[in-house]
């Protein structure tokens, strides 16, 4: 079921009696990315999707974001939907909500799963990257960017080898807005640090990275899970950063495994 709470665009799947489980995609990309998670967790899991401010269905608005603005949508979805706490799956950008969101609210997360992810703000040259995206998508549109973004995104050959996951993931991303593109990419470079956070998360956390990320790579990764108390890092072979949207079976494997040893 499709609502719009406190102005986002947000799906349920699944009986609400069941764990809930909100999953937060990246960037920019929109909600149907976890189309496979959902399938797959929808019958034993209250399963959440929201379109991120500026992408997807959710309103452009004038479009200045920041990270905490962000948390501040994904806080009032769980009071929207009356939840209290919620297990979060967070796909990059969603990770860097996901990362600000426990460091703010704490009690409010019984357990992540962080996908191609990190925790590291943007260094000088991202800071100069993001400035380059602005300027990019000011000269030539949000299209000509997505185009140049989303091959960077996916392992070497995906366009070969899973043509019809790429090519749909090229579309919609070619879509987005040009204001909700640079309105993420400055809330991106301006986001904190939750690095320090780390050593502090006390929920169960399964880290999943593709081989081949290139945006936020394995060695990324491991860092984070050596830092999280517990943590479980899974490597996923032929995948770059889309990992759940290139190999949705193993990683949903790997979340399956990891959801089933909650209590
Ligand atoms: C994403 O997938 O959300 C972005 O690649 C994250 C980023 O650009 O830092």
């Amino acid at each position: 079921m499709e609502k719009y709470v406190n102005g986002i665009a947000v799906k349920e799947y699944g009986d609400k009696n069941q764990p809930p489980i909100i999953f937060i995609h990246g960037f920019p990309f929109s909600s149907g990315m976890w189309e496979q998670q959902i399938k797959q967790f929808k019958e034993q899991y209250y399963c959440i999707t929201y379109d991120i401010r500026g992408l997807g269905k959710s309103p452009i608005g004038d479009g200045q974001y920041t990270m905490e603005m962000f948390v501040d949508d994904l806080l009032a979805i769980m009071d929207g939907l009356e939840l209290n706490q919620a297990i979060i799956a967070g796909f990059s950008m969603g990770g860097y909500i996901t990362l600000r969101a426990i460091e703010r609210e704490p009690e409010r997360f019984s357990a992540l799963i962080l996908c191609d992810t990190k925790s590291e703000a943007d260094d000088n040259a991202g800071k100069i990257k993001r400035a380059q995206g602005v300027k990019a998508v000011n000269s030539y549109g949000a299209e000509k960017f997505a185009t140049a973004f989303v091959p960077l995104a996916f392992a070497q050959g995906a366009r070969q080898h899973i043509p019809d996951i790429f090519n749909a993931t090229l579309e919609q991303a070619a879509a987005t807005s040009p204001e909700g593109i640079k309105g993420c990419l400055l809330a991106m470079a301006g986001r904190t640090d939750t690095t320090k956070f780390l050593s502090d998360i006390s929920v169960p956390t399964l880290l999943v990275v593709g081989e081949q990320d290139a945006i936020t790579p394995p060695d990324v990764m491991q860092m984070m899970h050596e830092r999280i108390n517990g943590s479980e890092l899974v490597t996923i072979e032929e995948a770059g950063h889309m990992a759940p949207v290139e190999q949705p079976e193993i990683v949903n494997q790997a979340i399956g495994d990891f959801l089933s040893k909650l209590s």
